[in-house]
């Protein structure tokens, strides 16, 4: 199996004005192509950080971080906004979709963004939107939904330019057991289809699933 994920003693520290807060002091580590990963650790230790940094959502200020082969932390913004957009989806925690846009909106928006034609956005939208249970609700904008039922439309717009990694910062944490089940369900079946799925959690639920742990303590990872 191949590394899809190396980062190399990277480091990010945060400036505003005098203070320099350190989020991530030193981390190294490898994620395999198509595994399954928890991240898990103390609240404010740099999870969220280091999820970034792999996803390409920031930068470090040490280090080196890549995606494949590519050093992504060498590359242009432009570079990196395209790549990050062919190969990875993310999910948060508060779910953010579009409030005005319907479901299915919402995951056409990722595409247009991509610059998927039209027709084709649809298309793809509507599988998305039945892989994710709710081909139902496809006109149903978030405040109709169920925070289950959205977080599974943020999974389908994290899915929508099919990416070979899906990053999650604690996707289930607004999540009521049941809702959290079906969405664990889900990630199942897409790893099981071959993506690389890493979640930031603090649930025991999740972290049960997960085929490696990785703790992150005080800006570092515990081997
Ligand atoms: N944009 C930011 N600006 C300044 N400090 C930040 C920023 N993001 C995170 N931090 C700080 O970095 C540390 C790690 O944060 P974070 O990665 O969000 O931790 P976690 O996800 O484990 O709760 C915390 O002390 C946090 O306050
Ligand atoms: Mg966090």
């Amino acid at each position: 199996m191949n590394n899809i994920i190396r980062t190399e003693h990277a480091a990010k520290s945060y400036k505003s004005g005098e203070i320099t807060t350190t989020a991530l002091k030193d981390v190294s580590l490898e994620i395999l192509q198509g595994s399954f990963t928890c991240i898990i650790g103390p609240s404010g230790h740099g999870k969220s950080t280091l999820m970034h940094l792999i996803g390409g959502l920031d930068r470090p200020t040490d280090g080196k971080v890549y995606i494949g082969d590519v050093e992504i932390s060498r590359i242009p913004n432009s570079d990196l906004a395209r790549l990050r957009g062919k190969r990875v989806g993310f999910v948060f925690q508060f779910f953010n979709l579009m409030q005005g846009l319907t479901a299915i909106e919402n995951v056409e928006i990722a595409m247009m963004l991509a610059g998927v034609p039209d027709r084709e956005q649809r298309v793809r939208a509507v599988k998305l939107l039945a892989l994710v249970g709710l081909a139902e609700k496809a006109g149903a904008k978030p405040g109709q939904l169920s925070g289950g039922q959205q977080q599974r439309v943020a999974i389908a717009r994290a899915l929508a330019n099919d990416p070979d990694i899906l990053l999650m910062d604690e996707p289930t944490g607004n999540l009521d057991s049941v809702a959290e089940a079906e969405v664990l369900d889900l990630l199942q079946t897409l790893h099981r289809q071959g993506k690389t799925v890493v979640i930031v959690t603090h649930s025991d639920e999740v972290a049960k699933r997960a085929e490696r742990i990785i703790r992150v303590k005080d800006g570092l990872v515990a081997h």
